[in-house]
């Protein structure tokens, strides 16, 4: 068993940003952390060796081959080759330990299967939730239907059920993570199981696609109705990772901030198409092209109003990269946030360097400044990180980003990426800042 602390992420450190570089060339985009993590989940329900391709080489795909690890899966990540490789035995452990989904609440996404492949899961709550608050409520609601018995005890959540049973399910909110819960308990469950308001993201057609190779079966996929009909068994496959949306519309933000031109590769320009749109309407310039798309801009973006919804709404992932964008545009921009509230905590960093906007509720105003001033910053989430850095890219002198693992969760090699595009980019100890 691997032992935590080398899985550690890099706290300690700081990424120092130099403003005033336009960024240009050609930069790929890796597979989905929101998508590798859950079809990691999915190689539980086949027993066998499970091969996941364009697997992003970040922290928590660690935290998640350490997850499976302890269930008793041999799991290798070769980074390299951009794999992961999950051998998977007859009899699993049911526990998710506390100490791993404390760091990564995705963790969550073992619950179906485990419920599933072992009749029980038991599996810690993530900080802040309880059963029936907004959260995990969707999930817990969904498995009773299914006729699972939930409890939560002592911090974790057990999920007891002999034989899981199809059910008609409606969702109170197209919400991801219970999709993902739900889908992977029901493939095998005894009959048929309908998700009426599924959430519809490309990473939920990702894992639906990998199930329904693993032997399946699965209707309306990519729809919000999804039918599934409990088969026996399920049987080891090679799956490729959808392309990641989020990291491909942040360089297409950082392209747009720095007045630069960025082709972005292996990135799927539909998987984007309303930021895309808003990018076009700050002024930038898309042109789809071979695997990827490129994004131009010259001279200030415009003010650009952004509500985030499920897809395909606009993503909340892509917010706080958006207000760094409105916040040295010409004109004010409204920015609504329907999903998480917490992501305006990033709004005090950003004005930090300098912008201007202000917060009520789920709602922000941004009134666009003609530039910024680099100062230190706090990352406290992935996007929020996102939204500094490029902040920072634009901000006249340095900007010191700390914080920095965060940033490491979802997007692997950043700062090499950064320094090929032009960018002025260190990242060192943050006792030597
Ligand atoms: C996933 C993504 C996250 C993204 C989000 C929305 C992963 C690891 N994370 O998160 O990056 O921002 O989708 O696109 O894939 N809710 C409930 N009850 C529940 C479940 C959710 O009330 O049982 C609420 C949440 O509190 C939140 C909203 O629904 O306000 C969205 O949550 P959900 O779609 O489940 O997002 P996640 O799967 O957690």
């Amino acid at each position: 068993m691997e032992s935590i602390p080398e899985i550690r992420p890099e706290a300690g450190e700081v990424l120092k940003v130099t403003g005033g570089f336009p960024l240009a060339g050609s930069v790929r985009v890796h597979g989905a952390k929101n998508s590798v993590l859950k079809l990691m989940a999915a190689a539980l329900l086949a027993q066998g060796t499970t091969t996941i391709t364009n697997v992003p080489d970040i922290l928590d795909v660690e935290i998640m081959s350490e997850l499976l690890r302890r269930l008793g899966c041999d799991v290798v990540h070769d980074a390299d080759a951009s794999t992961v490789v999950i051998s998977v035995p007859e009899r699993l452990h049911h526990r998710a330990d506390y100490d791993l989904v404390r760091r990564m609440r995705a963790s969550i996404c073992v619950l179906g299967p485990l419920v599933s492949r072992c009749g029980e899961a038991d599996v810690a709550m993530p900080g802040g939730d309880n059963i029936g608050s907004r959260g995990l409520d969707l999930h817990i609601d969904g498995l009773q239907r299914m006729g699972a018995h939930v409890v939560n005890e002592h911090g974790y959540l057990i999920a007891t059920s002999k034989q899981l049973r199809g059910a008609d399910i409606w969702l109170d909110f197209p919400s991801v993570g219970a999709t993902e819960t739900l889908v992977m308990a029901a493939v095998m469950a005894e009959g048929t199981t309908t998700i009426d308001n599924a959430a519809r993201e490309p990473e939920i057609i990702d894992i639906c696609t990998m199930l329904v190779a693993m032997g399946a079966a699965i209707t309306g996929i990519g729809t919000s109705t999804l039918v599934i009909e409990g088969v026996k068994e399920l049987h080891p496959v090679e799956h490729r990772t959808v392309p990641d949306r989020i990291v491909a519309g942040t360089w297409a933000v950082a392209a747009a901030i720095t007045g630069g031109s960025v082709f972005i590769e292996g990135a799927n320009p539909e998987h984007l198409r309303i930021a895309l749109d808003k990018l076009g309407s700050a002024g930038a310039r898309v042109a789809v092209q071979g695997d990827g798309f490129t994004v131009s801009m010259e001279g200030r973006p415009k003010a650009v109003d952004i509500v985030t919804l499920p897809y395909p709404g606009f993503p909340t992932d892509l917010q706080p990269q958006f207000i760094a964008l409105n916040a040295i545009a010409d004109g004010a921009a409204l920015v609504t946030e329907n999903l998480f509230e917490a992501r305006f905590r990033f709004v005090r960093e950003l004005a930090r360097l300098g912008a201007d906007v202000r917060t009520d509720g789920h709602h922000a105003l941004i009134r666009g400044r003609q530039g910024l001033s680099g100062a230190p910053v706090e990352a406290t989430d992935i996007r929020a990180g996102a939204g500094l850095v490029l902040a920072g890219l634009v901000a006249e002198g340095t900007t010191e980003i700390y914080g920095v693992g965060h940033i490491d969760r979802g997007y692997a090699g950043l700062v090499e990426d950064l320094r090929r595009l032009g960018a002025s980019v260190e990242r060192s100890p943050a006792t030597n800042s």
